[in-house]
């Protein structure tokens, strides 16, 4: 082995820190396919738009697996793996829950079928999840591309990483700060959920025997309480859906903080955005600021996508492109 000084080994120390730092701030980039697959975006948002016209649901569905990926491990598809229960798809929130899996599959293949071997999946979930934020109304972006896709999934790791409809807002600003997301973020994101549905299990805490209070939750408006308290009775099934932007459900809109000003967020963890005592200095002002400037929800929504989407990929030659989204190569 080859004897180095000190300061030697610092200045290359140095070196590689720099230069591991421009990789990371440079890794993804918005022509990655410019040349391998000129057509890629065309493919999916065709893709995109026939799912979501057979079920306009299928916009939201897509959207939260870009989210579900990206938290878990970096955005490297490991949400996509199909296993035994140790995989991400049996954490509590995915497992009867996350959705979309045969039209990631039905992308993959028309990717392939136009380039072959050289699309990610985890690339896929970003530019289906951009497509379904525009076919819903909803503001575009800059799609930064190159991700390649992991080789793990761990149901163990989900669990720690994705948020809980019945955390506190503390709690969940801690989730998105380990993955190098902000508060700003956190409220945006949140916004997502002006499309789609929840089940009847992931608010229900909130209709009759609020934490142990012997009452409903006093932050939820009162017709609502009492359409979703006949909607989902006690016993009864829990695995029905509701819409979680109010009146506005299929529209990607600022609807959603709307409703939030009027005590009309579904999930525990969407109100407490507007209403928990944390939220006067953290969160609350946003909300306002959002339900009112619609413009200014697009474009942090827009940003926080960006950021989302770069949260650890692997690039390079790190992972692989996976031969079929539902398992690693053999
Ligand atoms: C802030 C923490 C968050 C929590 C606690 C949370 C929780 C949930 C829950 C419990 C559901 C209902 C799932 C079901 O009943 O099957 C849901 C649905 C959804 N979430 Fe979130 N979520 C959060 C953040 C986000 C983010 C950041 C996005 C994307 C930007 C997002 C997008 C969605 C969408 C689009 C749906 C509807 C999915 C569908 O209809 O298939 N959520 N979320
Ligand atoms: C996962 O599967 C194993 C083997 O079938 C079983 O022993 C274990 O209880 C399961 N774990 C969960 C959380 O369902
Ligand atoms: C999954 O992640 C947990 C927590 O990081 C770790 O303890 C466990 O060994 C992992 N499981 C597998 C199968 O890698
Ligand atoms: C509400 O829940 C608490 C704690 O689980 C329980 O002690 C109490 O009896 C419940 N109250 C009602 C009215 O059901
Ligand atoms: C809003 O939506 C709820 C639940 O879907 C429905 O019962 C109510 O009639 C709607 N209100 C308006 C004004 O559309």
């Amino acid at each position: 082995m080859m004897k180095r000084t000190n300061s030697y080994k610092g200045y290359s120390l140095l070196f590689i820190s720099f230069m591991l730092c421009l990789a990371v701030s440079s890794q993804l980039t918005a022509d990655f396919y410019s040349k391998t697959c000129p057509t890629l975006l065309s493919v999916v948002r065709t893709q995109v738009q026939s799912a979501i016209k057979t079920e306009t649901r299928m916009a939201a569905s897509l959207l939260r697996l870009h989210f579900h990926d990206c938290f878990v491990n970096g955005c490297d598809a490991s949400i996509l793996l199909d296993g035994d229960n140790s995989t991400e798809k049996f954490a509590l929130a995915n497992i009867n829950s996350a959705r979309g899996f045969e039209v990631v599959d039905a992308i993959k293949s028309a990717a392939e079928s136009t380039c072959t071997g050289v699309v990610s999946c985890a690339d896929i979930l970003a530019i289906a999840a951009r497509d379904s934020v525009v076919l819903s109304g909803g503001p575009t972006w800059k799609l930064l591309l190159g991700r390649r896709d992991g080789l793990i999934s761990n149901a163990t790791q989900a669990n720690a990483a994705l948020p809980s409809p019945f955390e506190a807002l503390d709690a969940i600003i801690q989730k998105f700060v380990n993955v190098g997301l902000d508060i700003t973020d956190v409220v945006s994101l949140s916004g997502g959920h002006t499309i789609g549905l929840a089940k009847c299990s992931t608010f229900n805490n909130r209709l009759f025997n609020f934490s142990g209070t012997g009452a409903p939750d006093a932050t939820m408006e009162a017709s609502m309480l009492s359409d979703l308290q006949s909607f989902c009775p006690i016993n009864g099934d829990v695995n029905k859906n509701t819409v979680l932007d109010r009146n506005s459900t299929d529209l990607f809109d600022n609807h959603y903080f709307k409703n939030l000003l009027n005590g009309k967020g579904l999930l525990g963890s969407d109100q407490i955005l507007y209403s928990s005592d944390l939220a006067i200095s953290r969160t609350k002002s946003l909300v306002d600021s959002y339900s009112s400037n619609s413009q200014l929800f697009f474009n942090d929504f827009a940003n926080s996508m960006i950021k989302m989407g770069n949260i650890s990929p692997l690039t390079g030659s790190k992972g692989e492109i996976r031969k079929n989204c539902r398992a690693v190569n053999s």
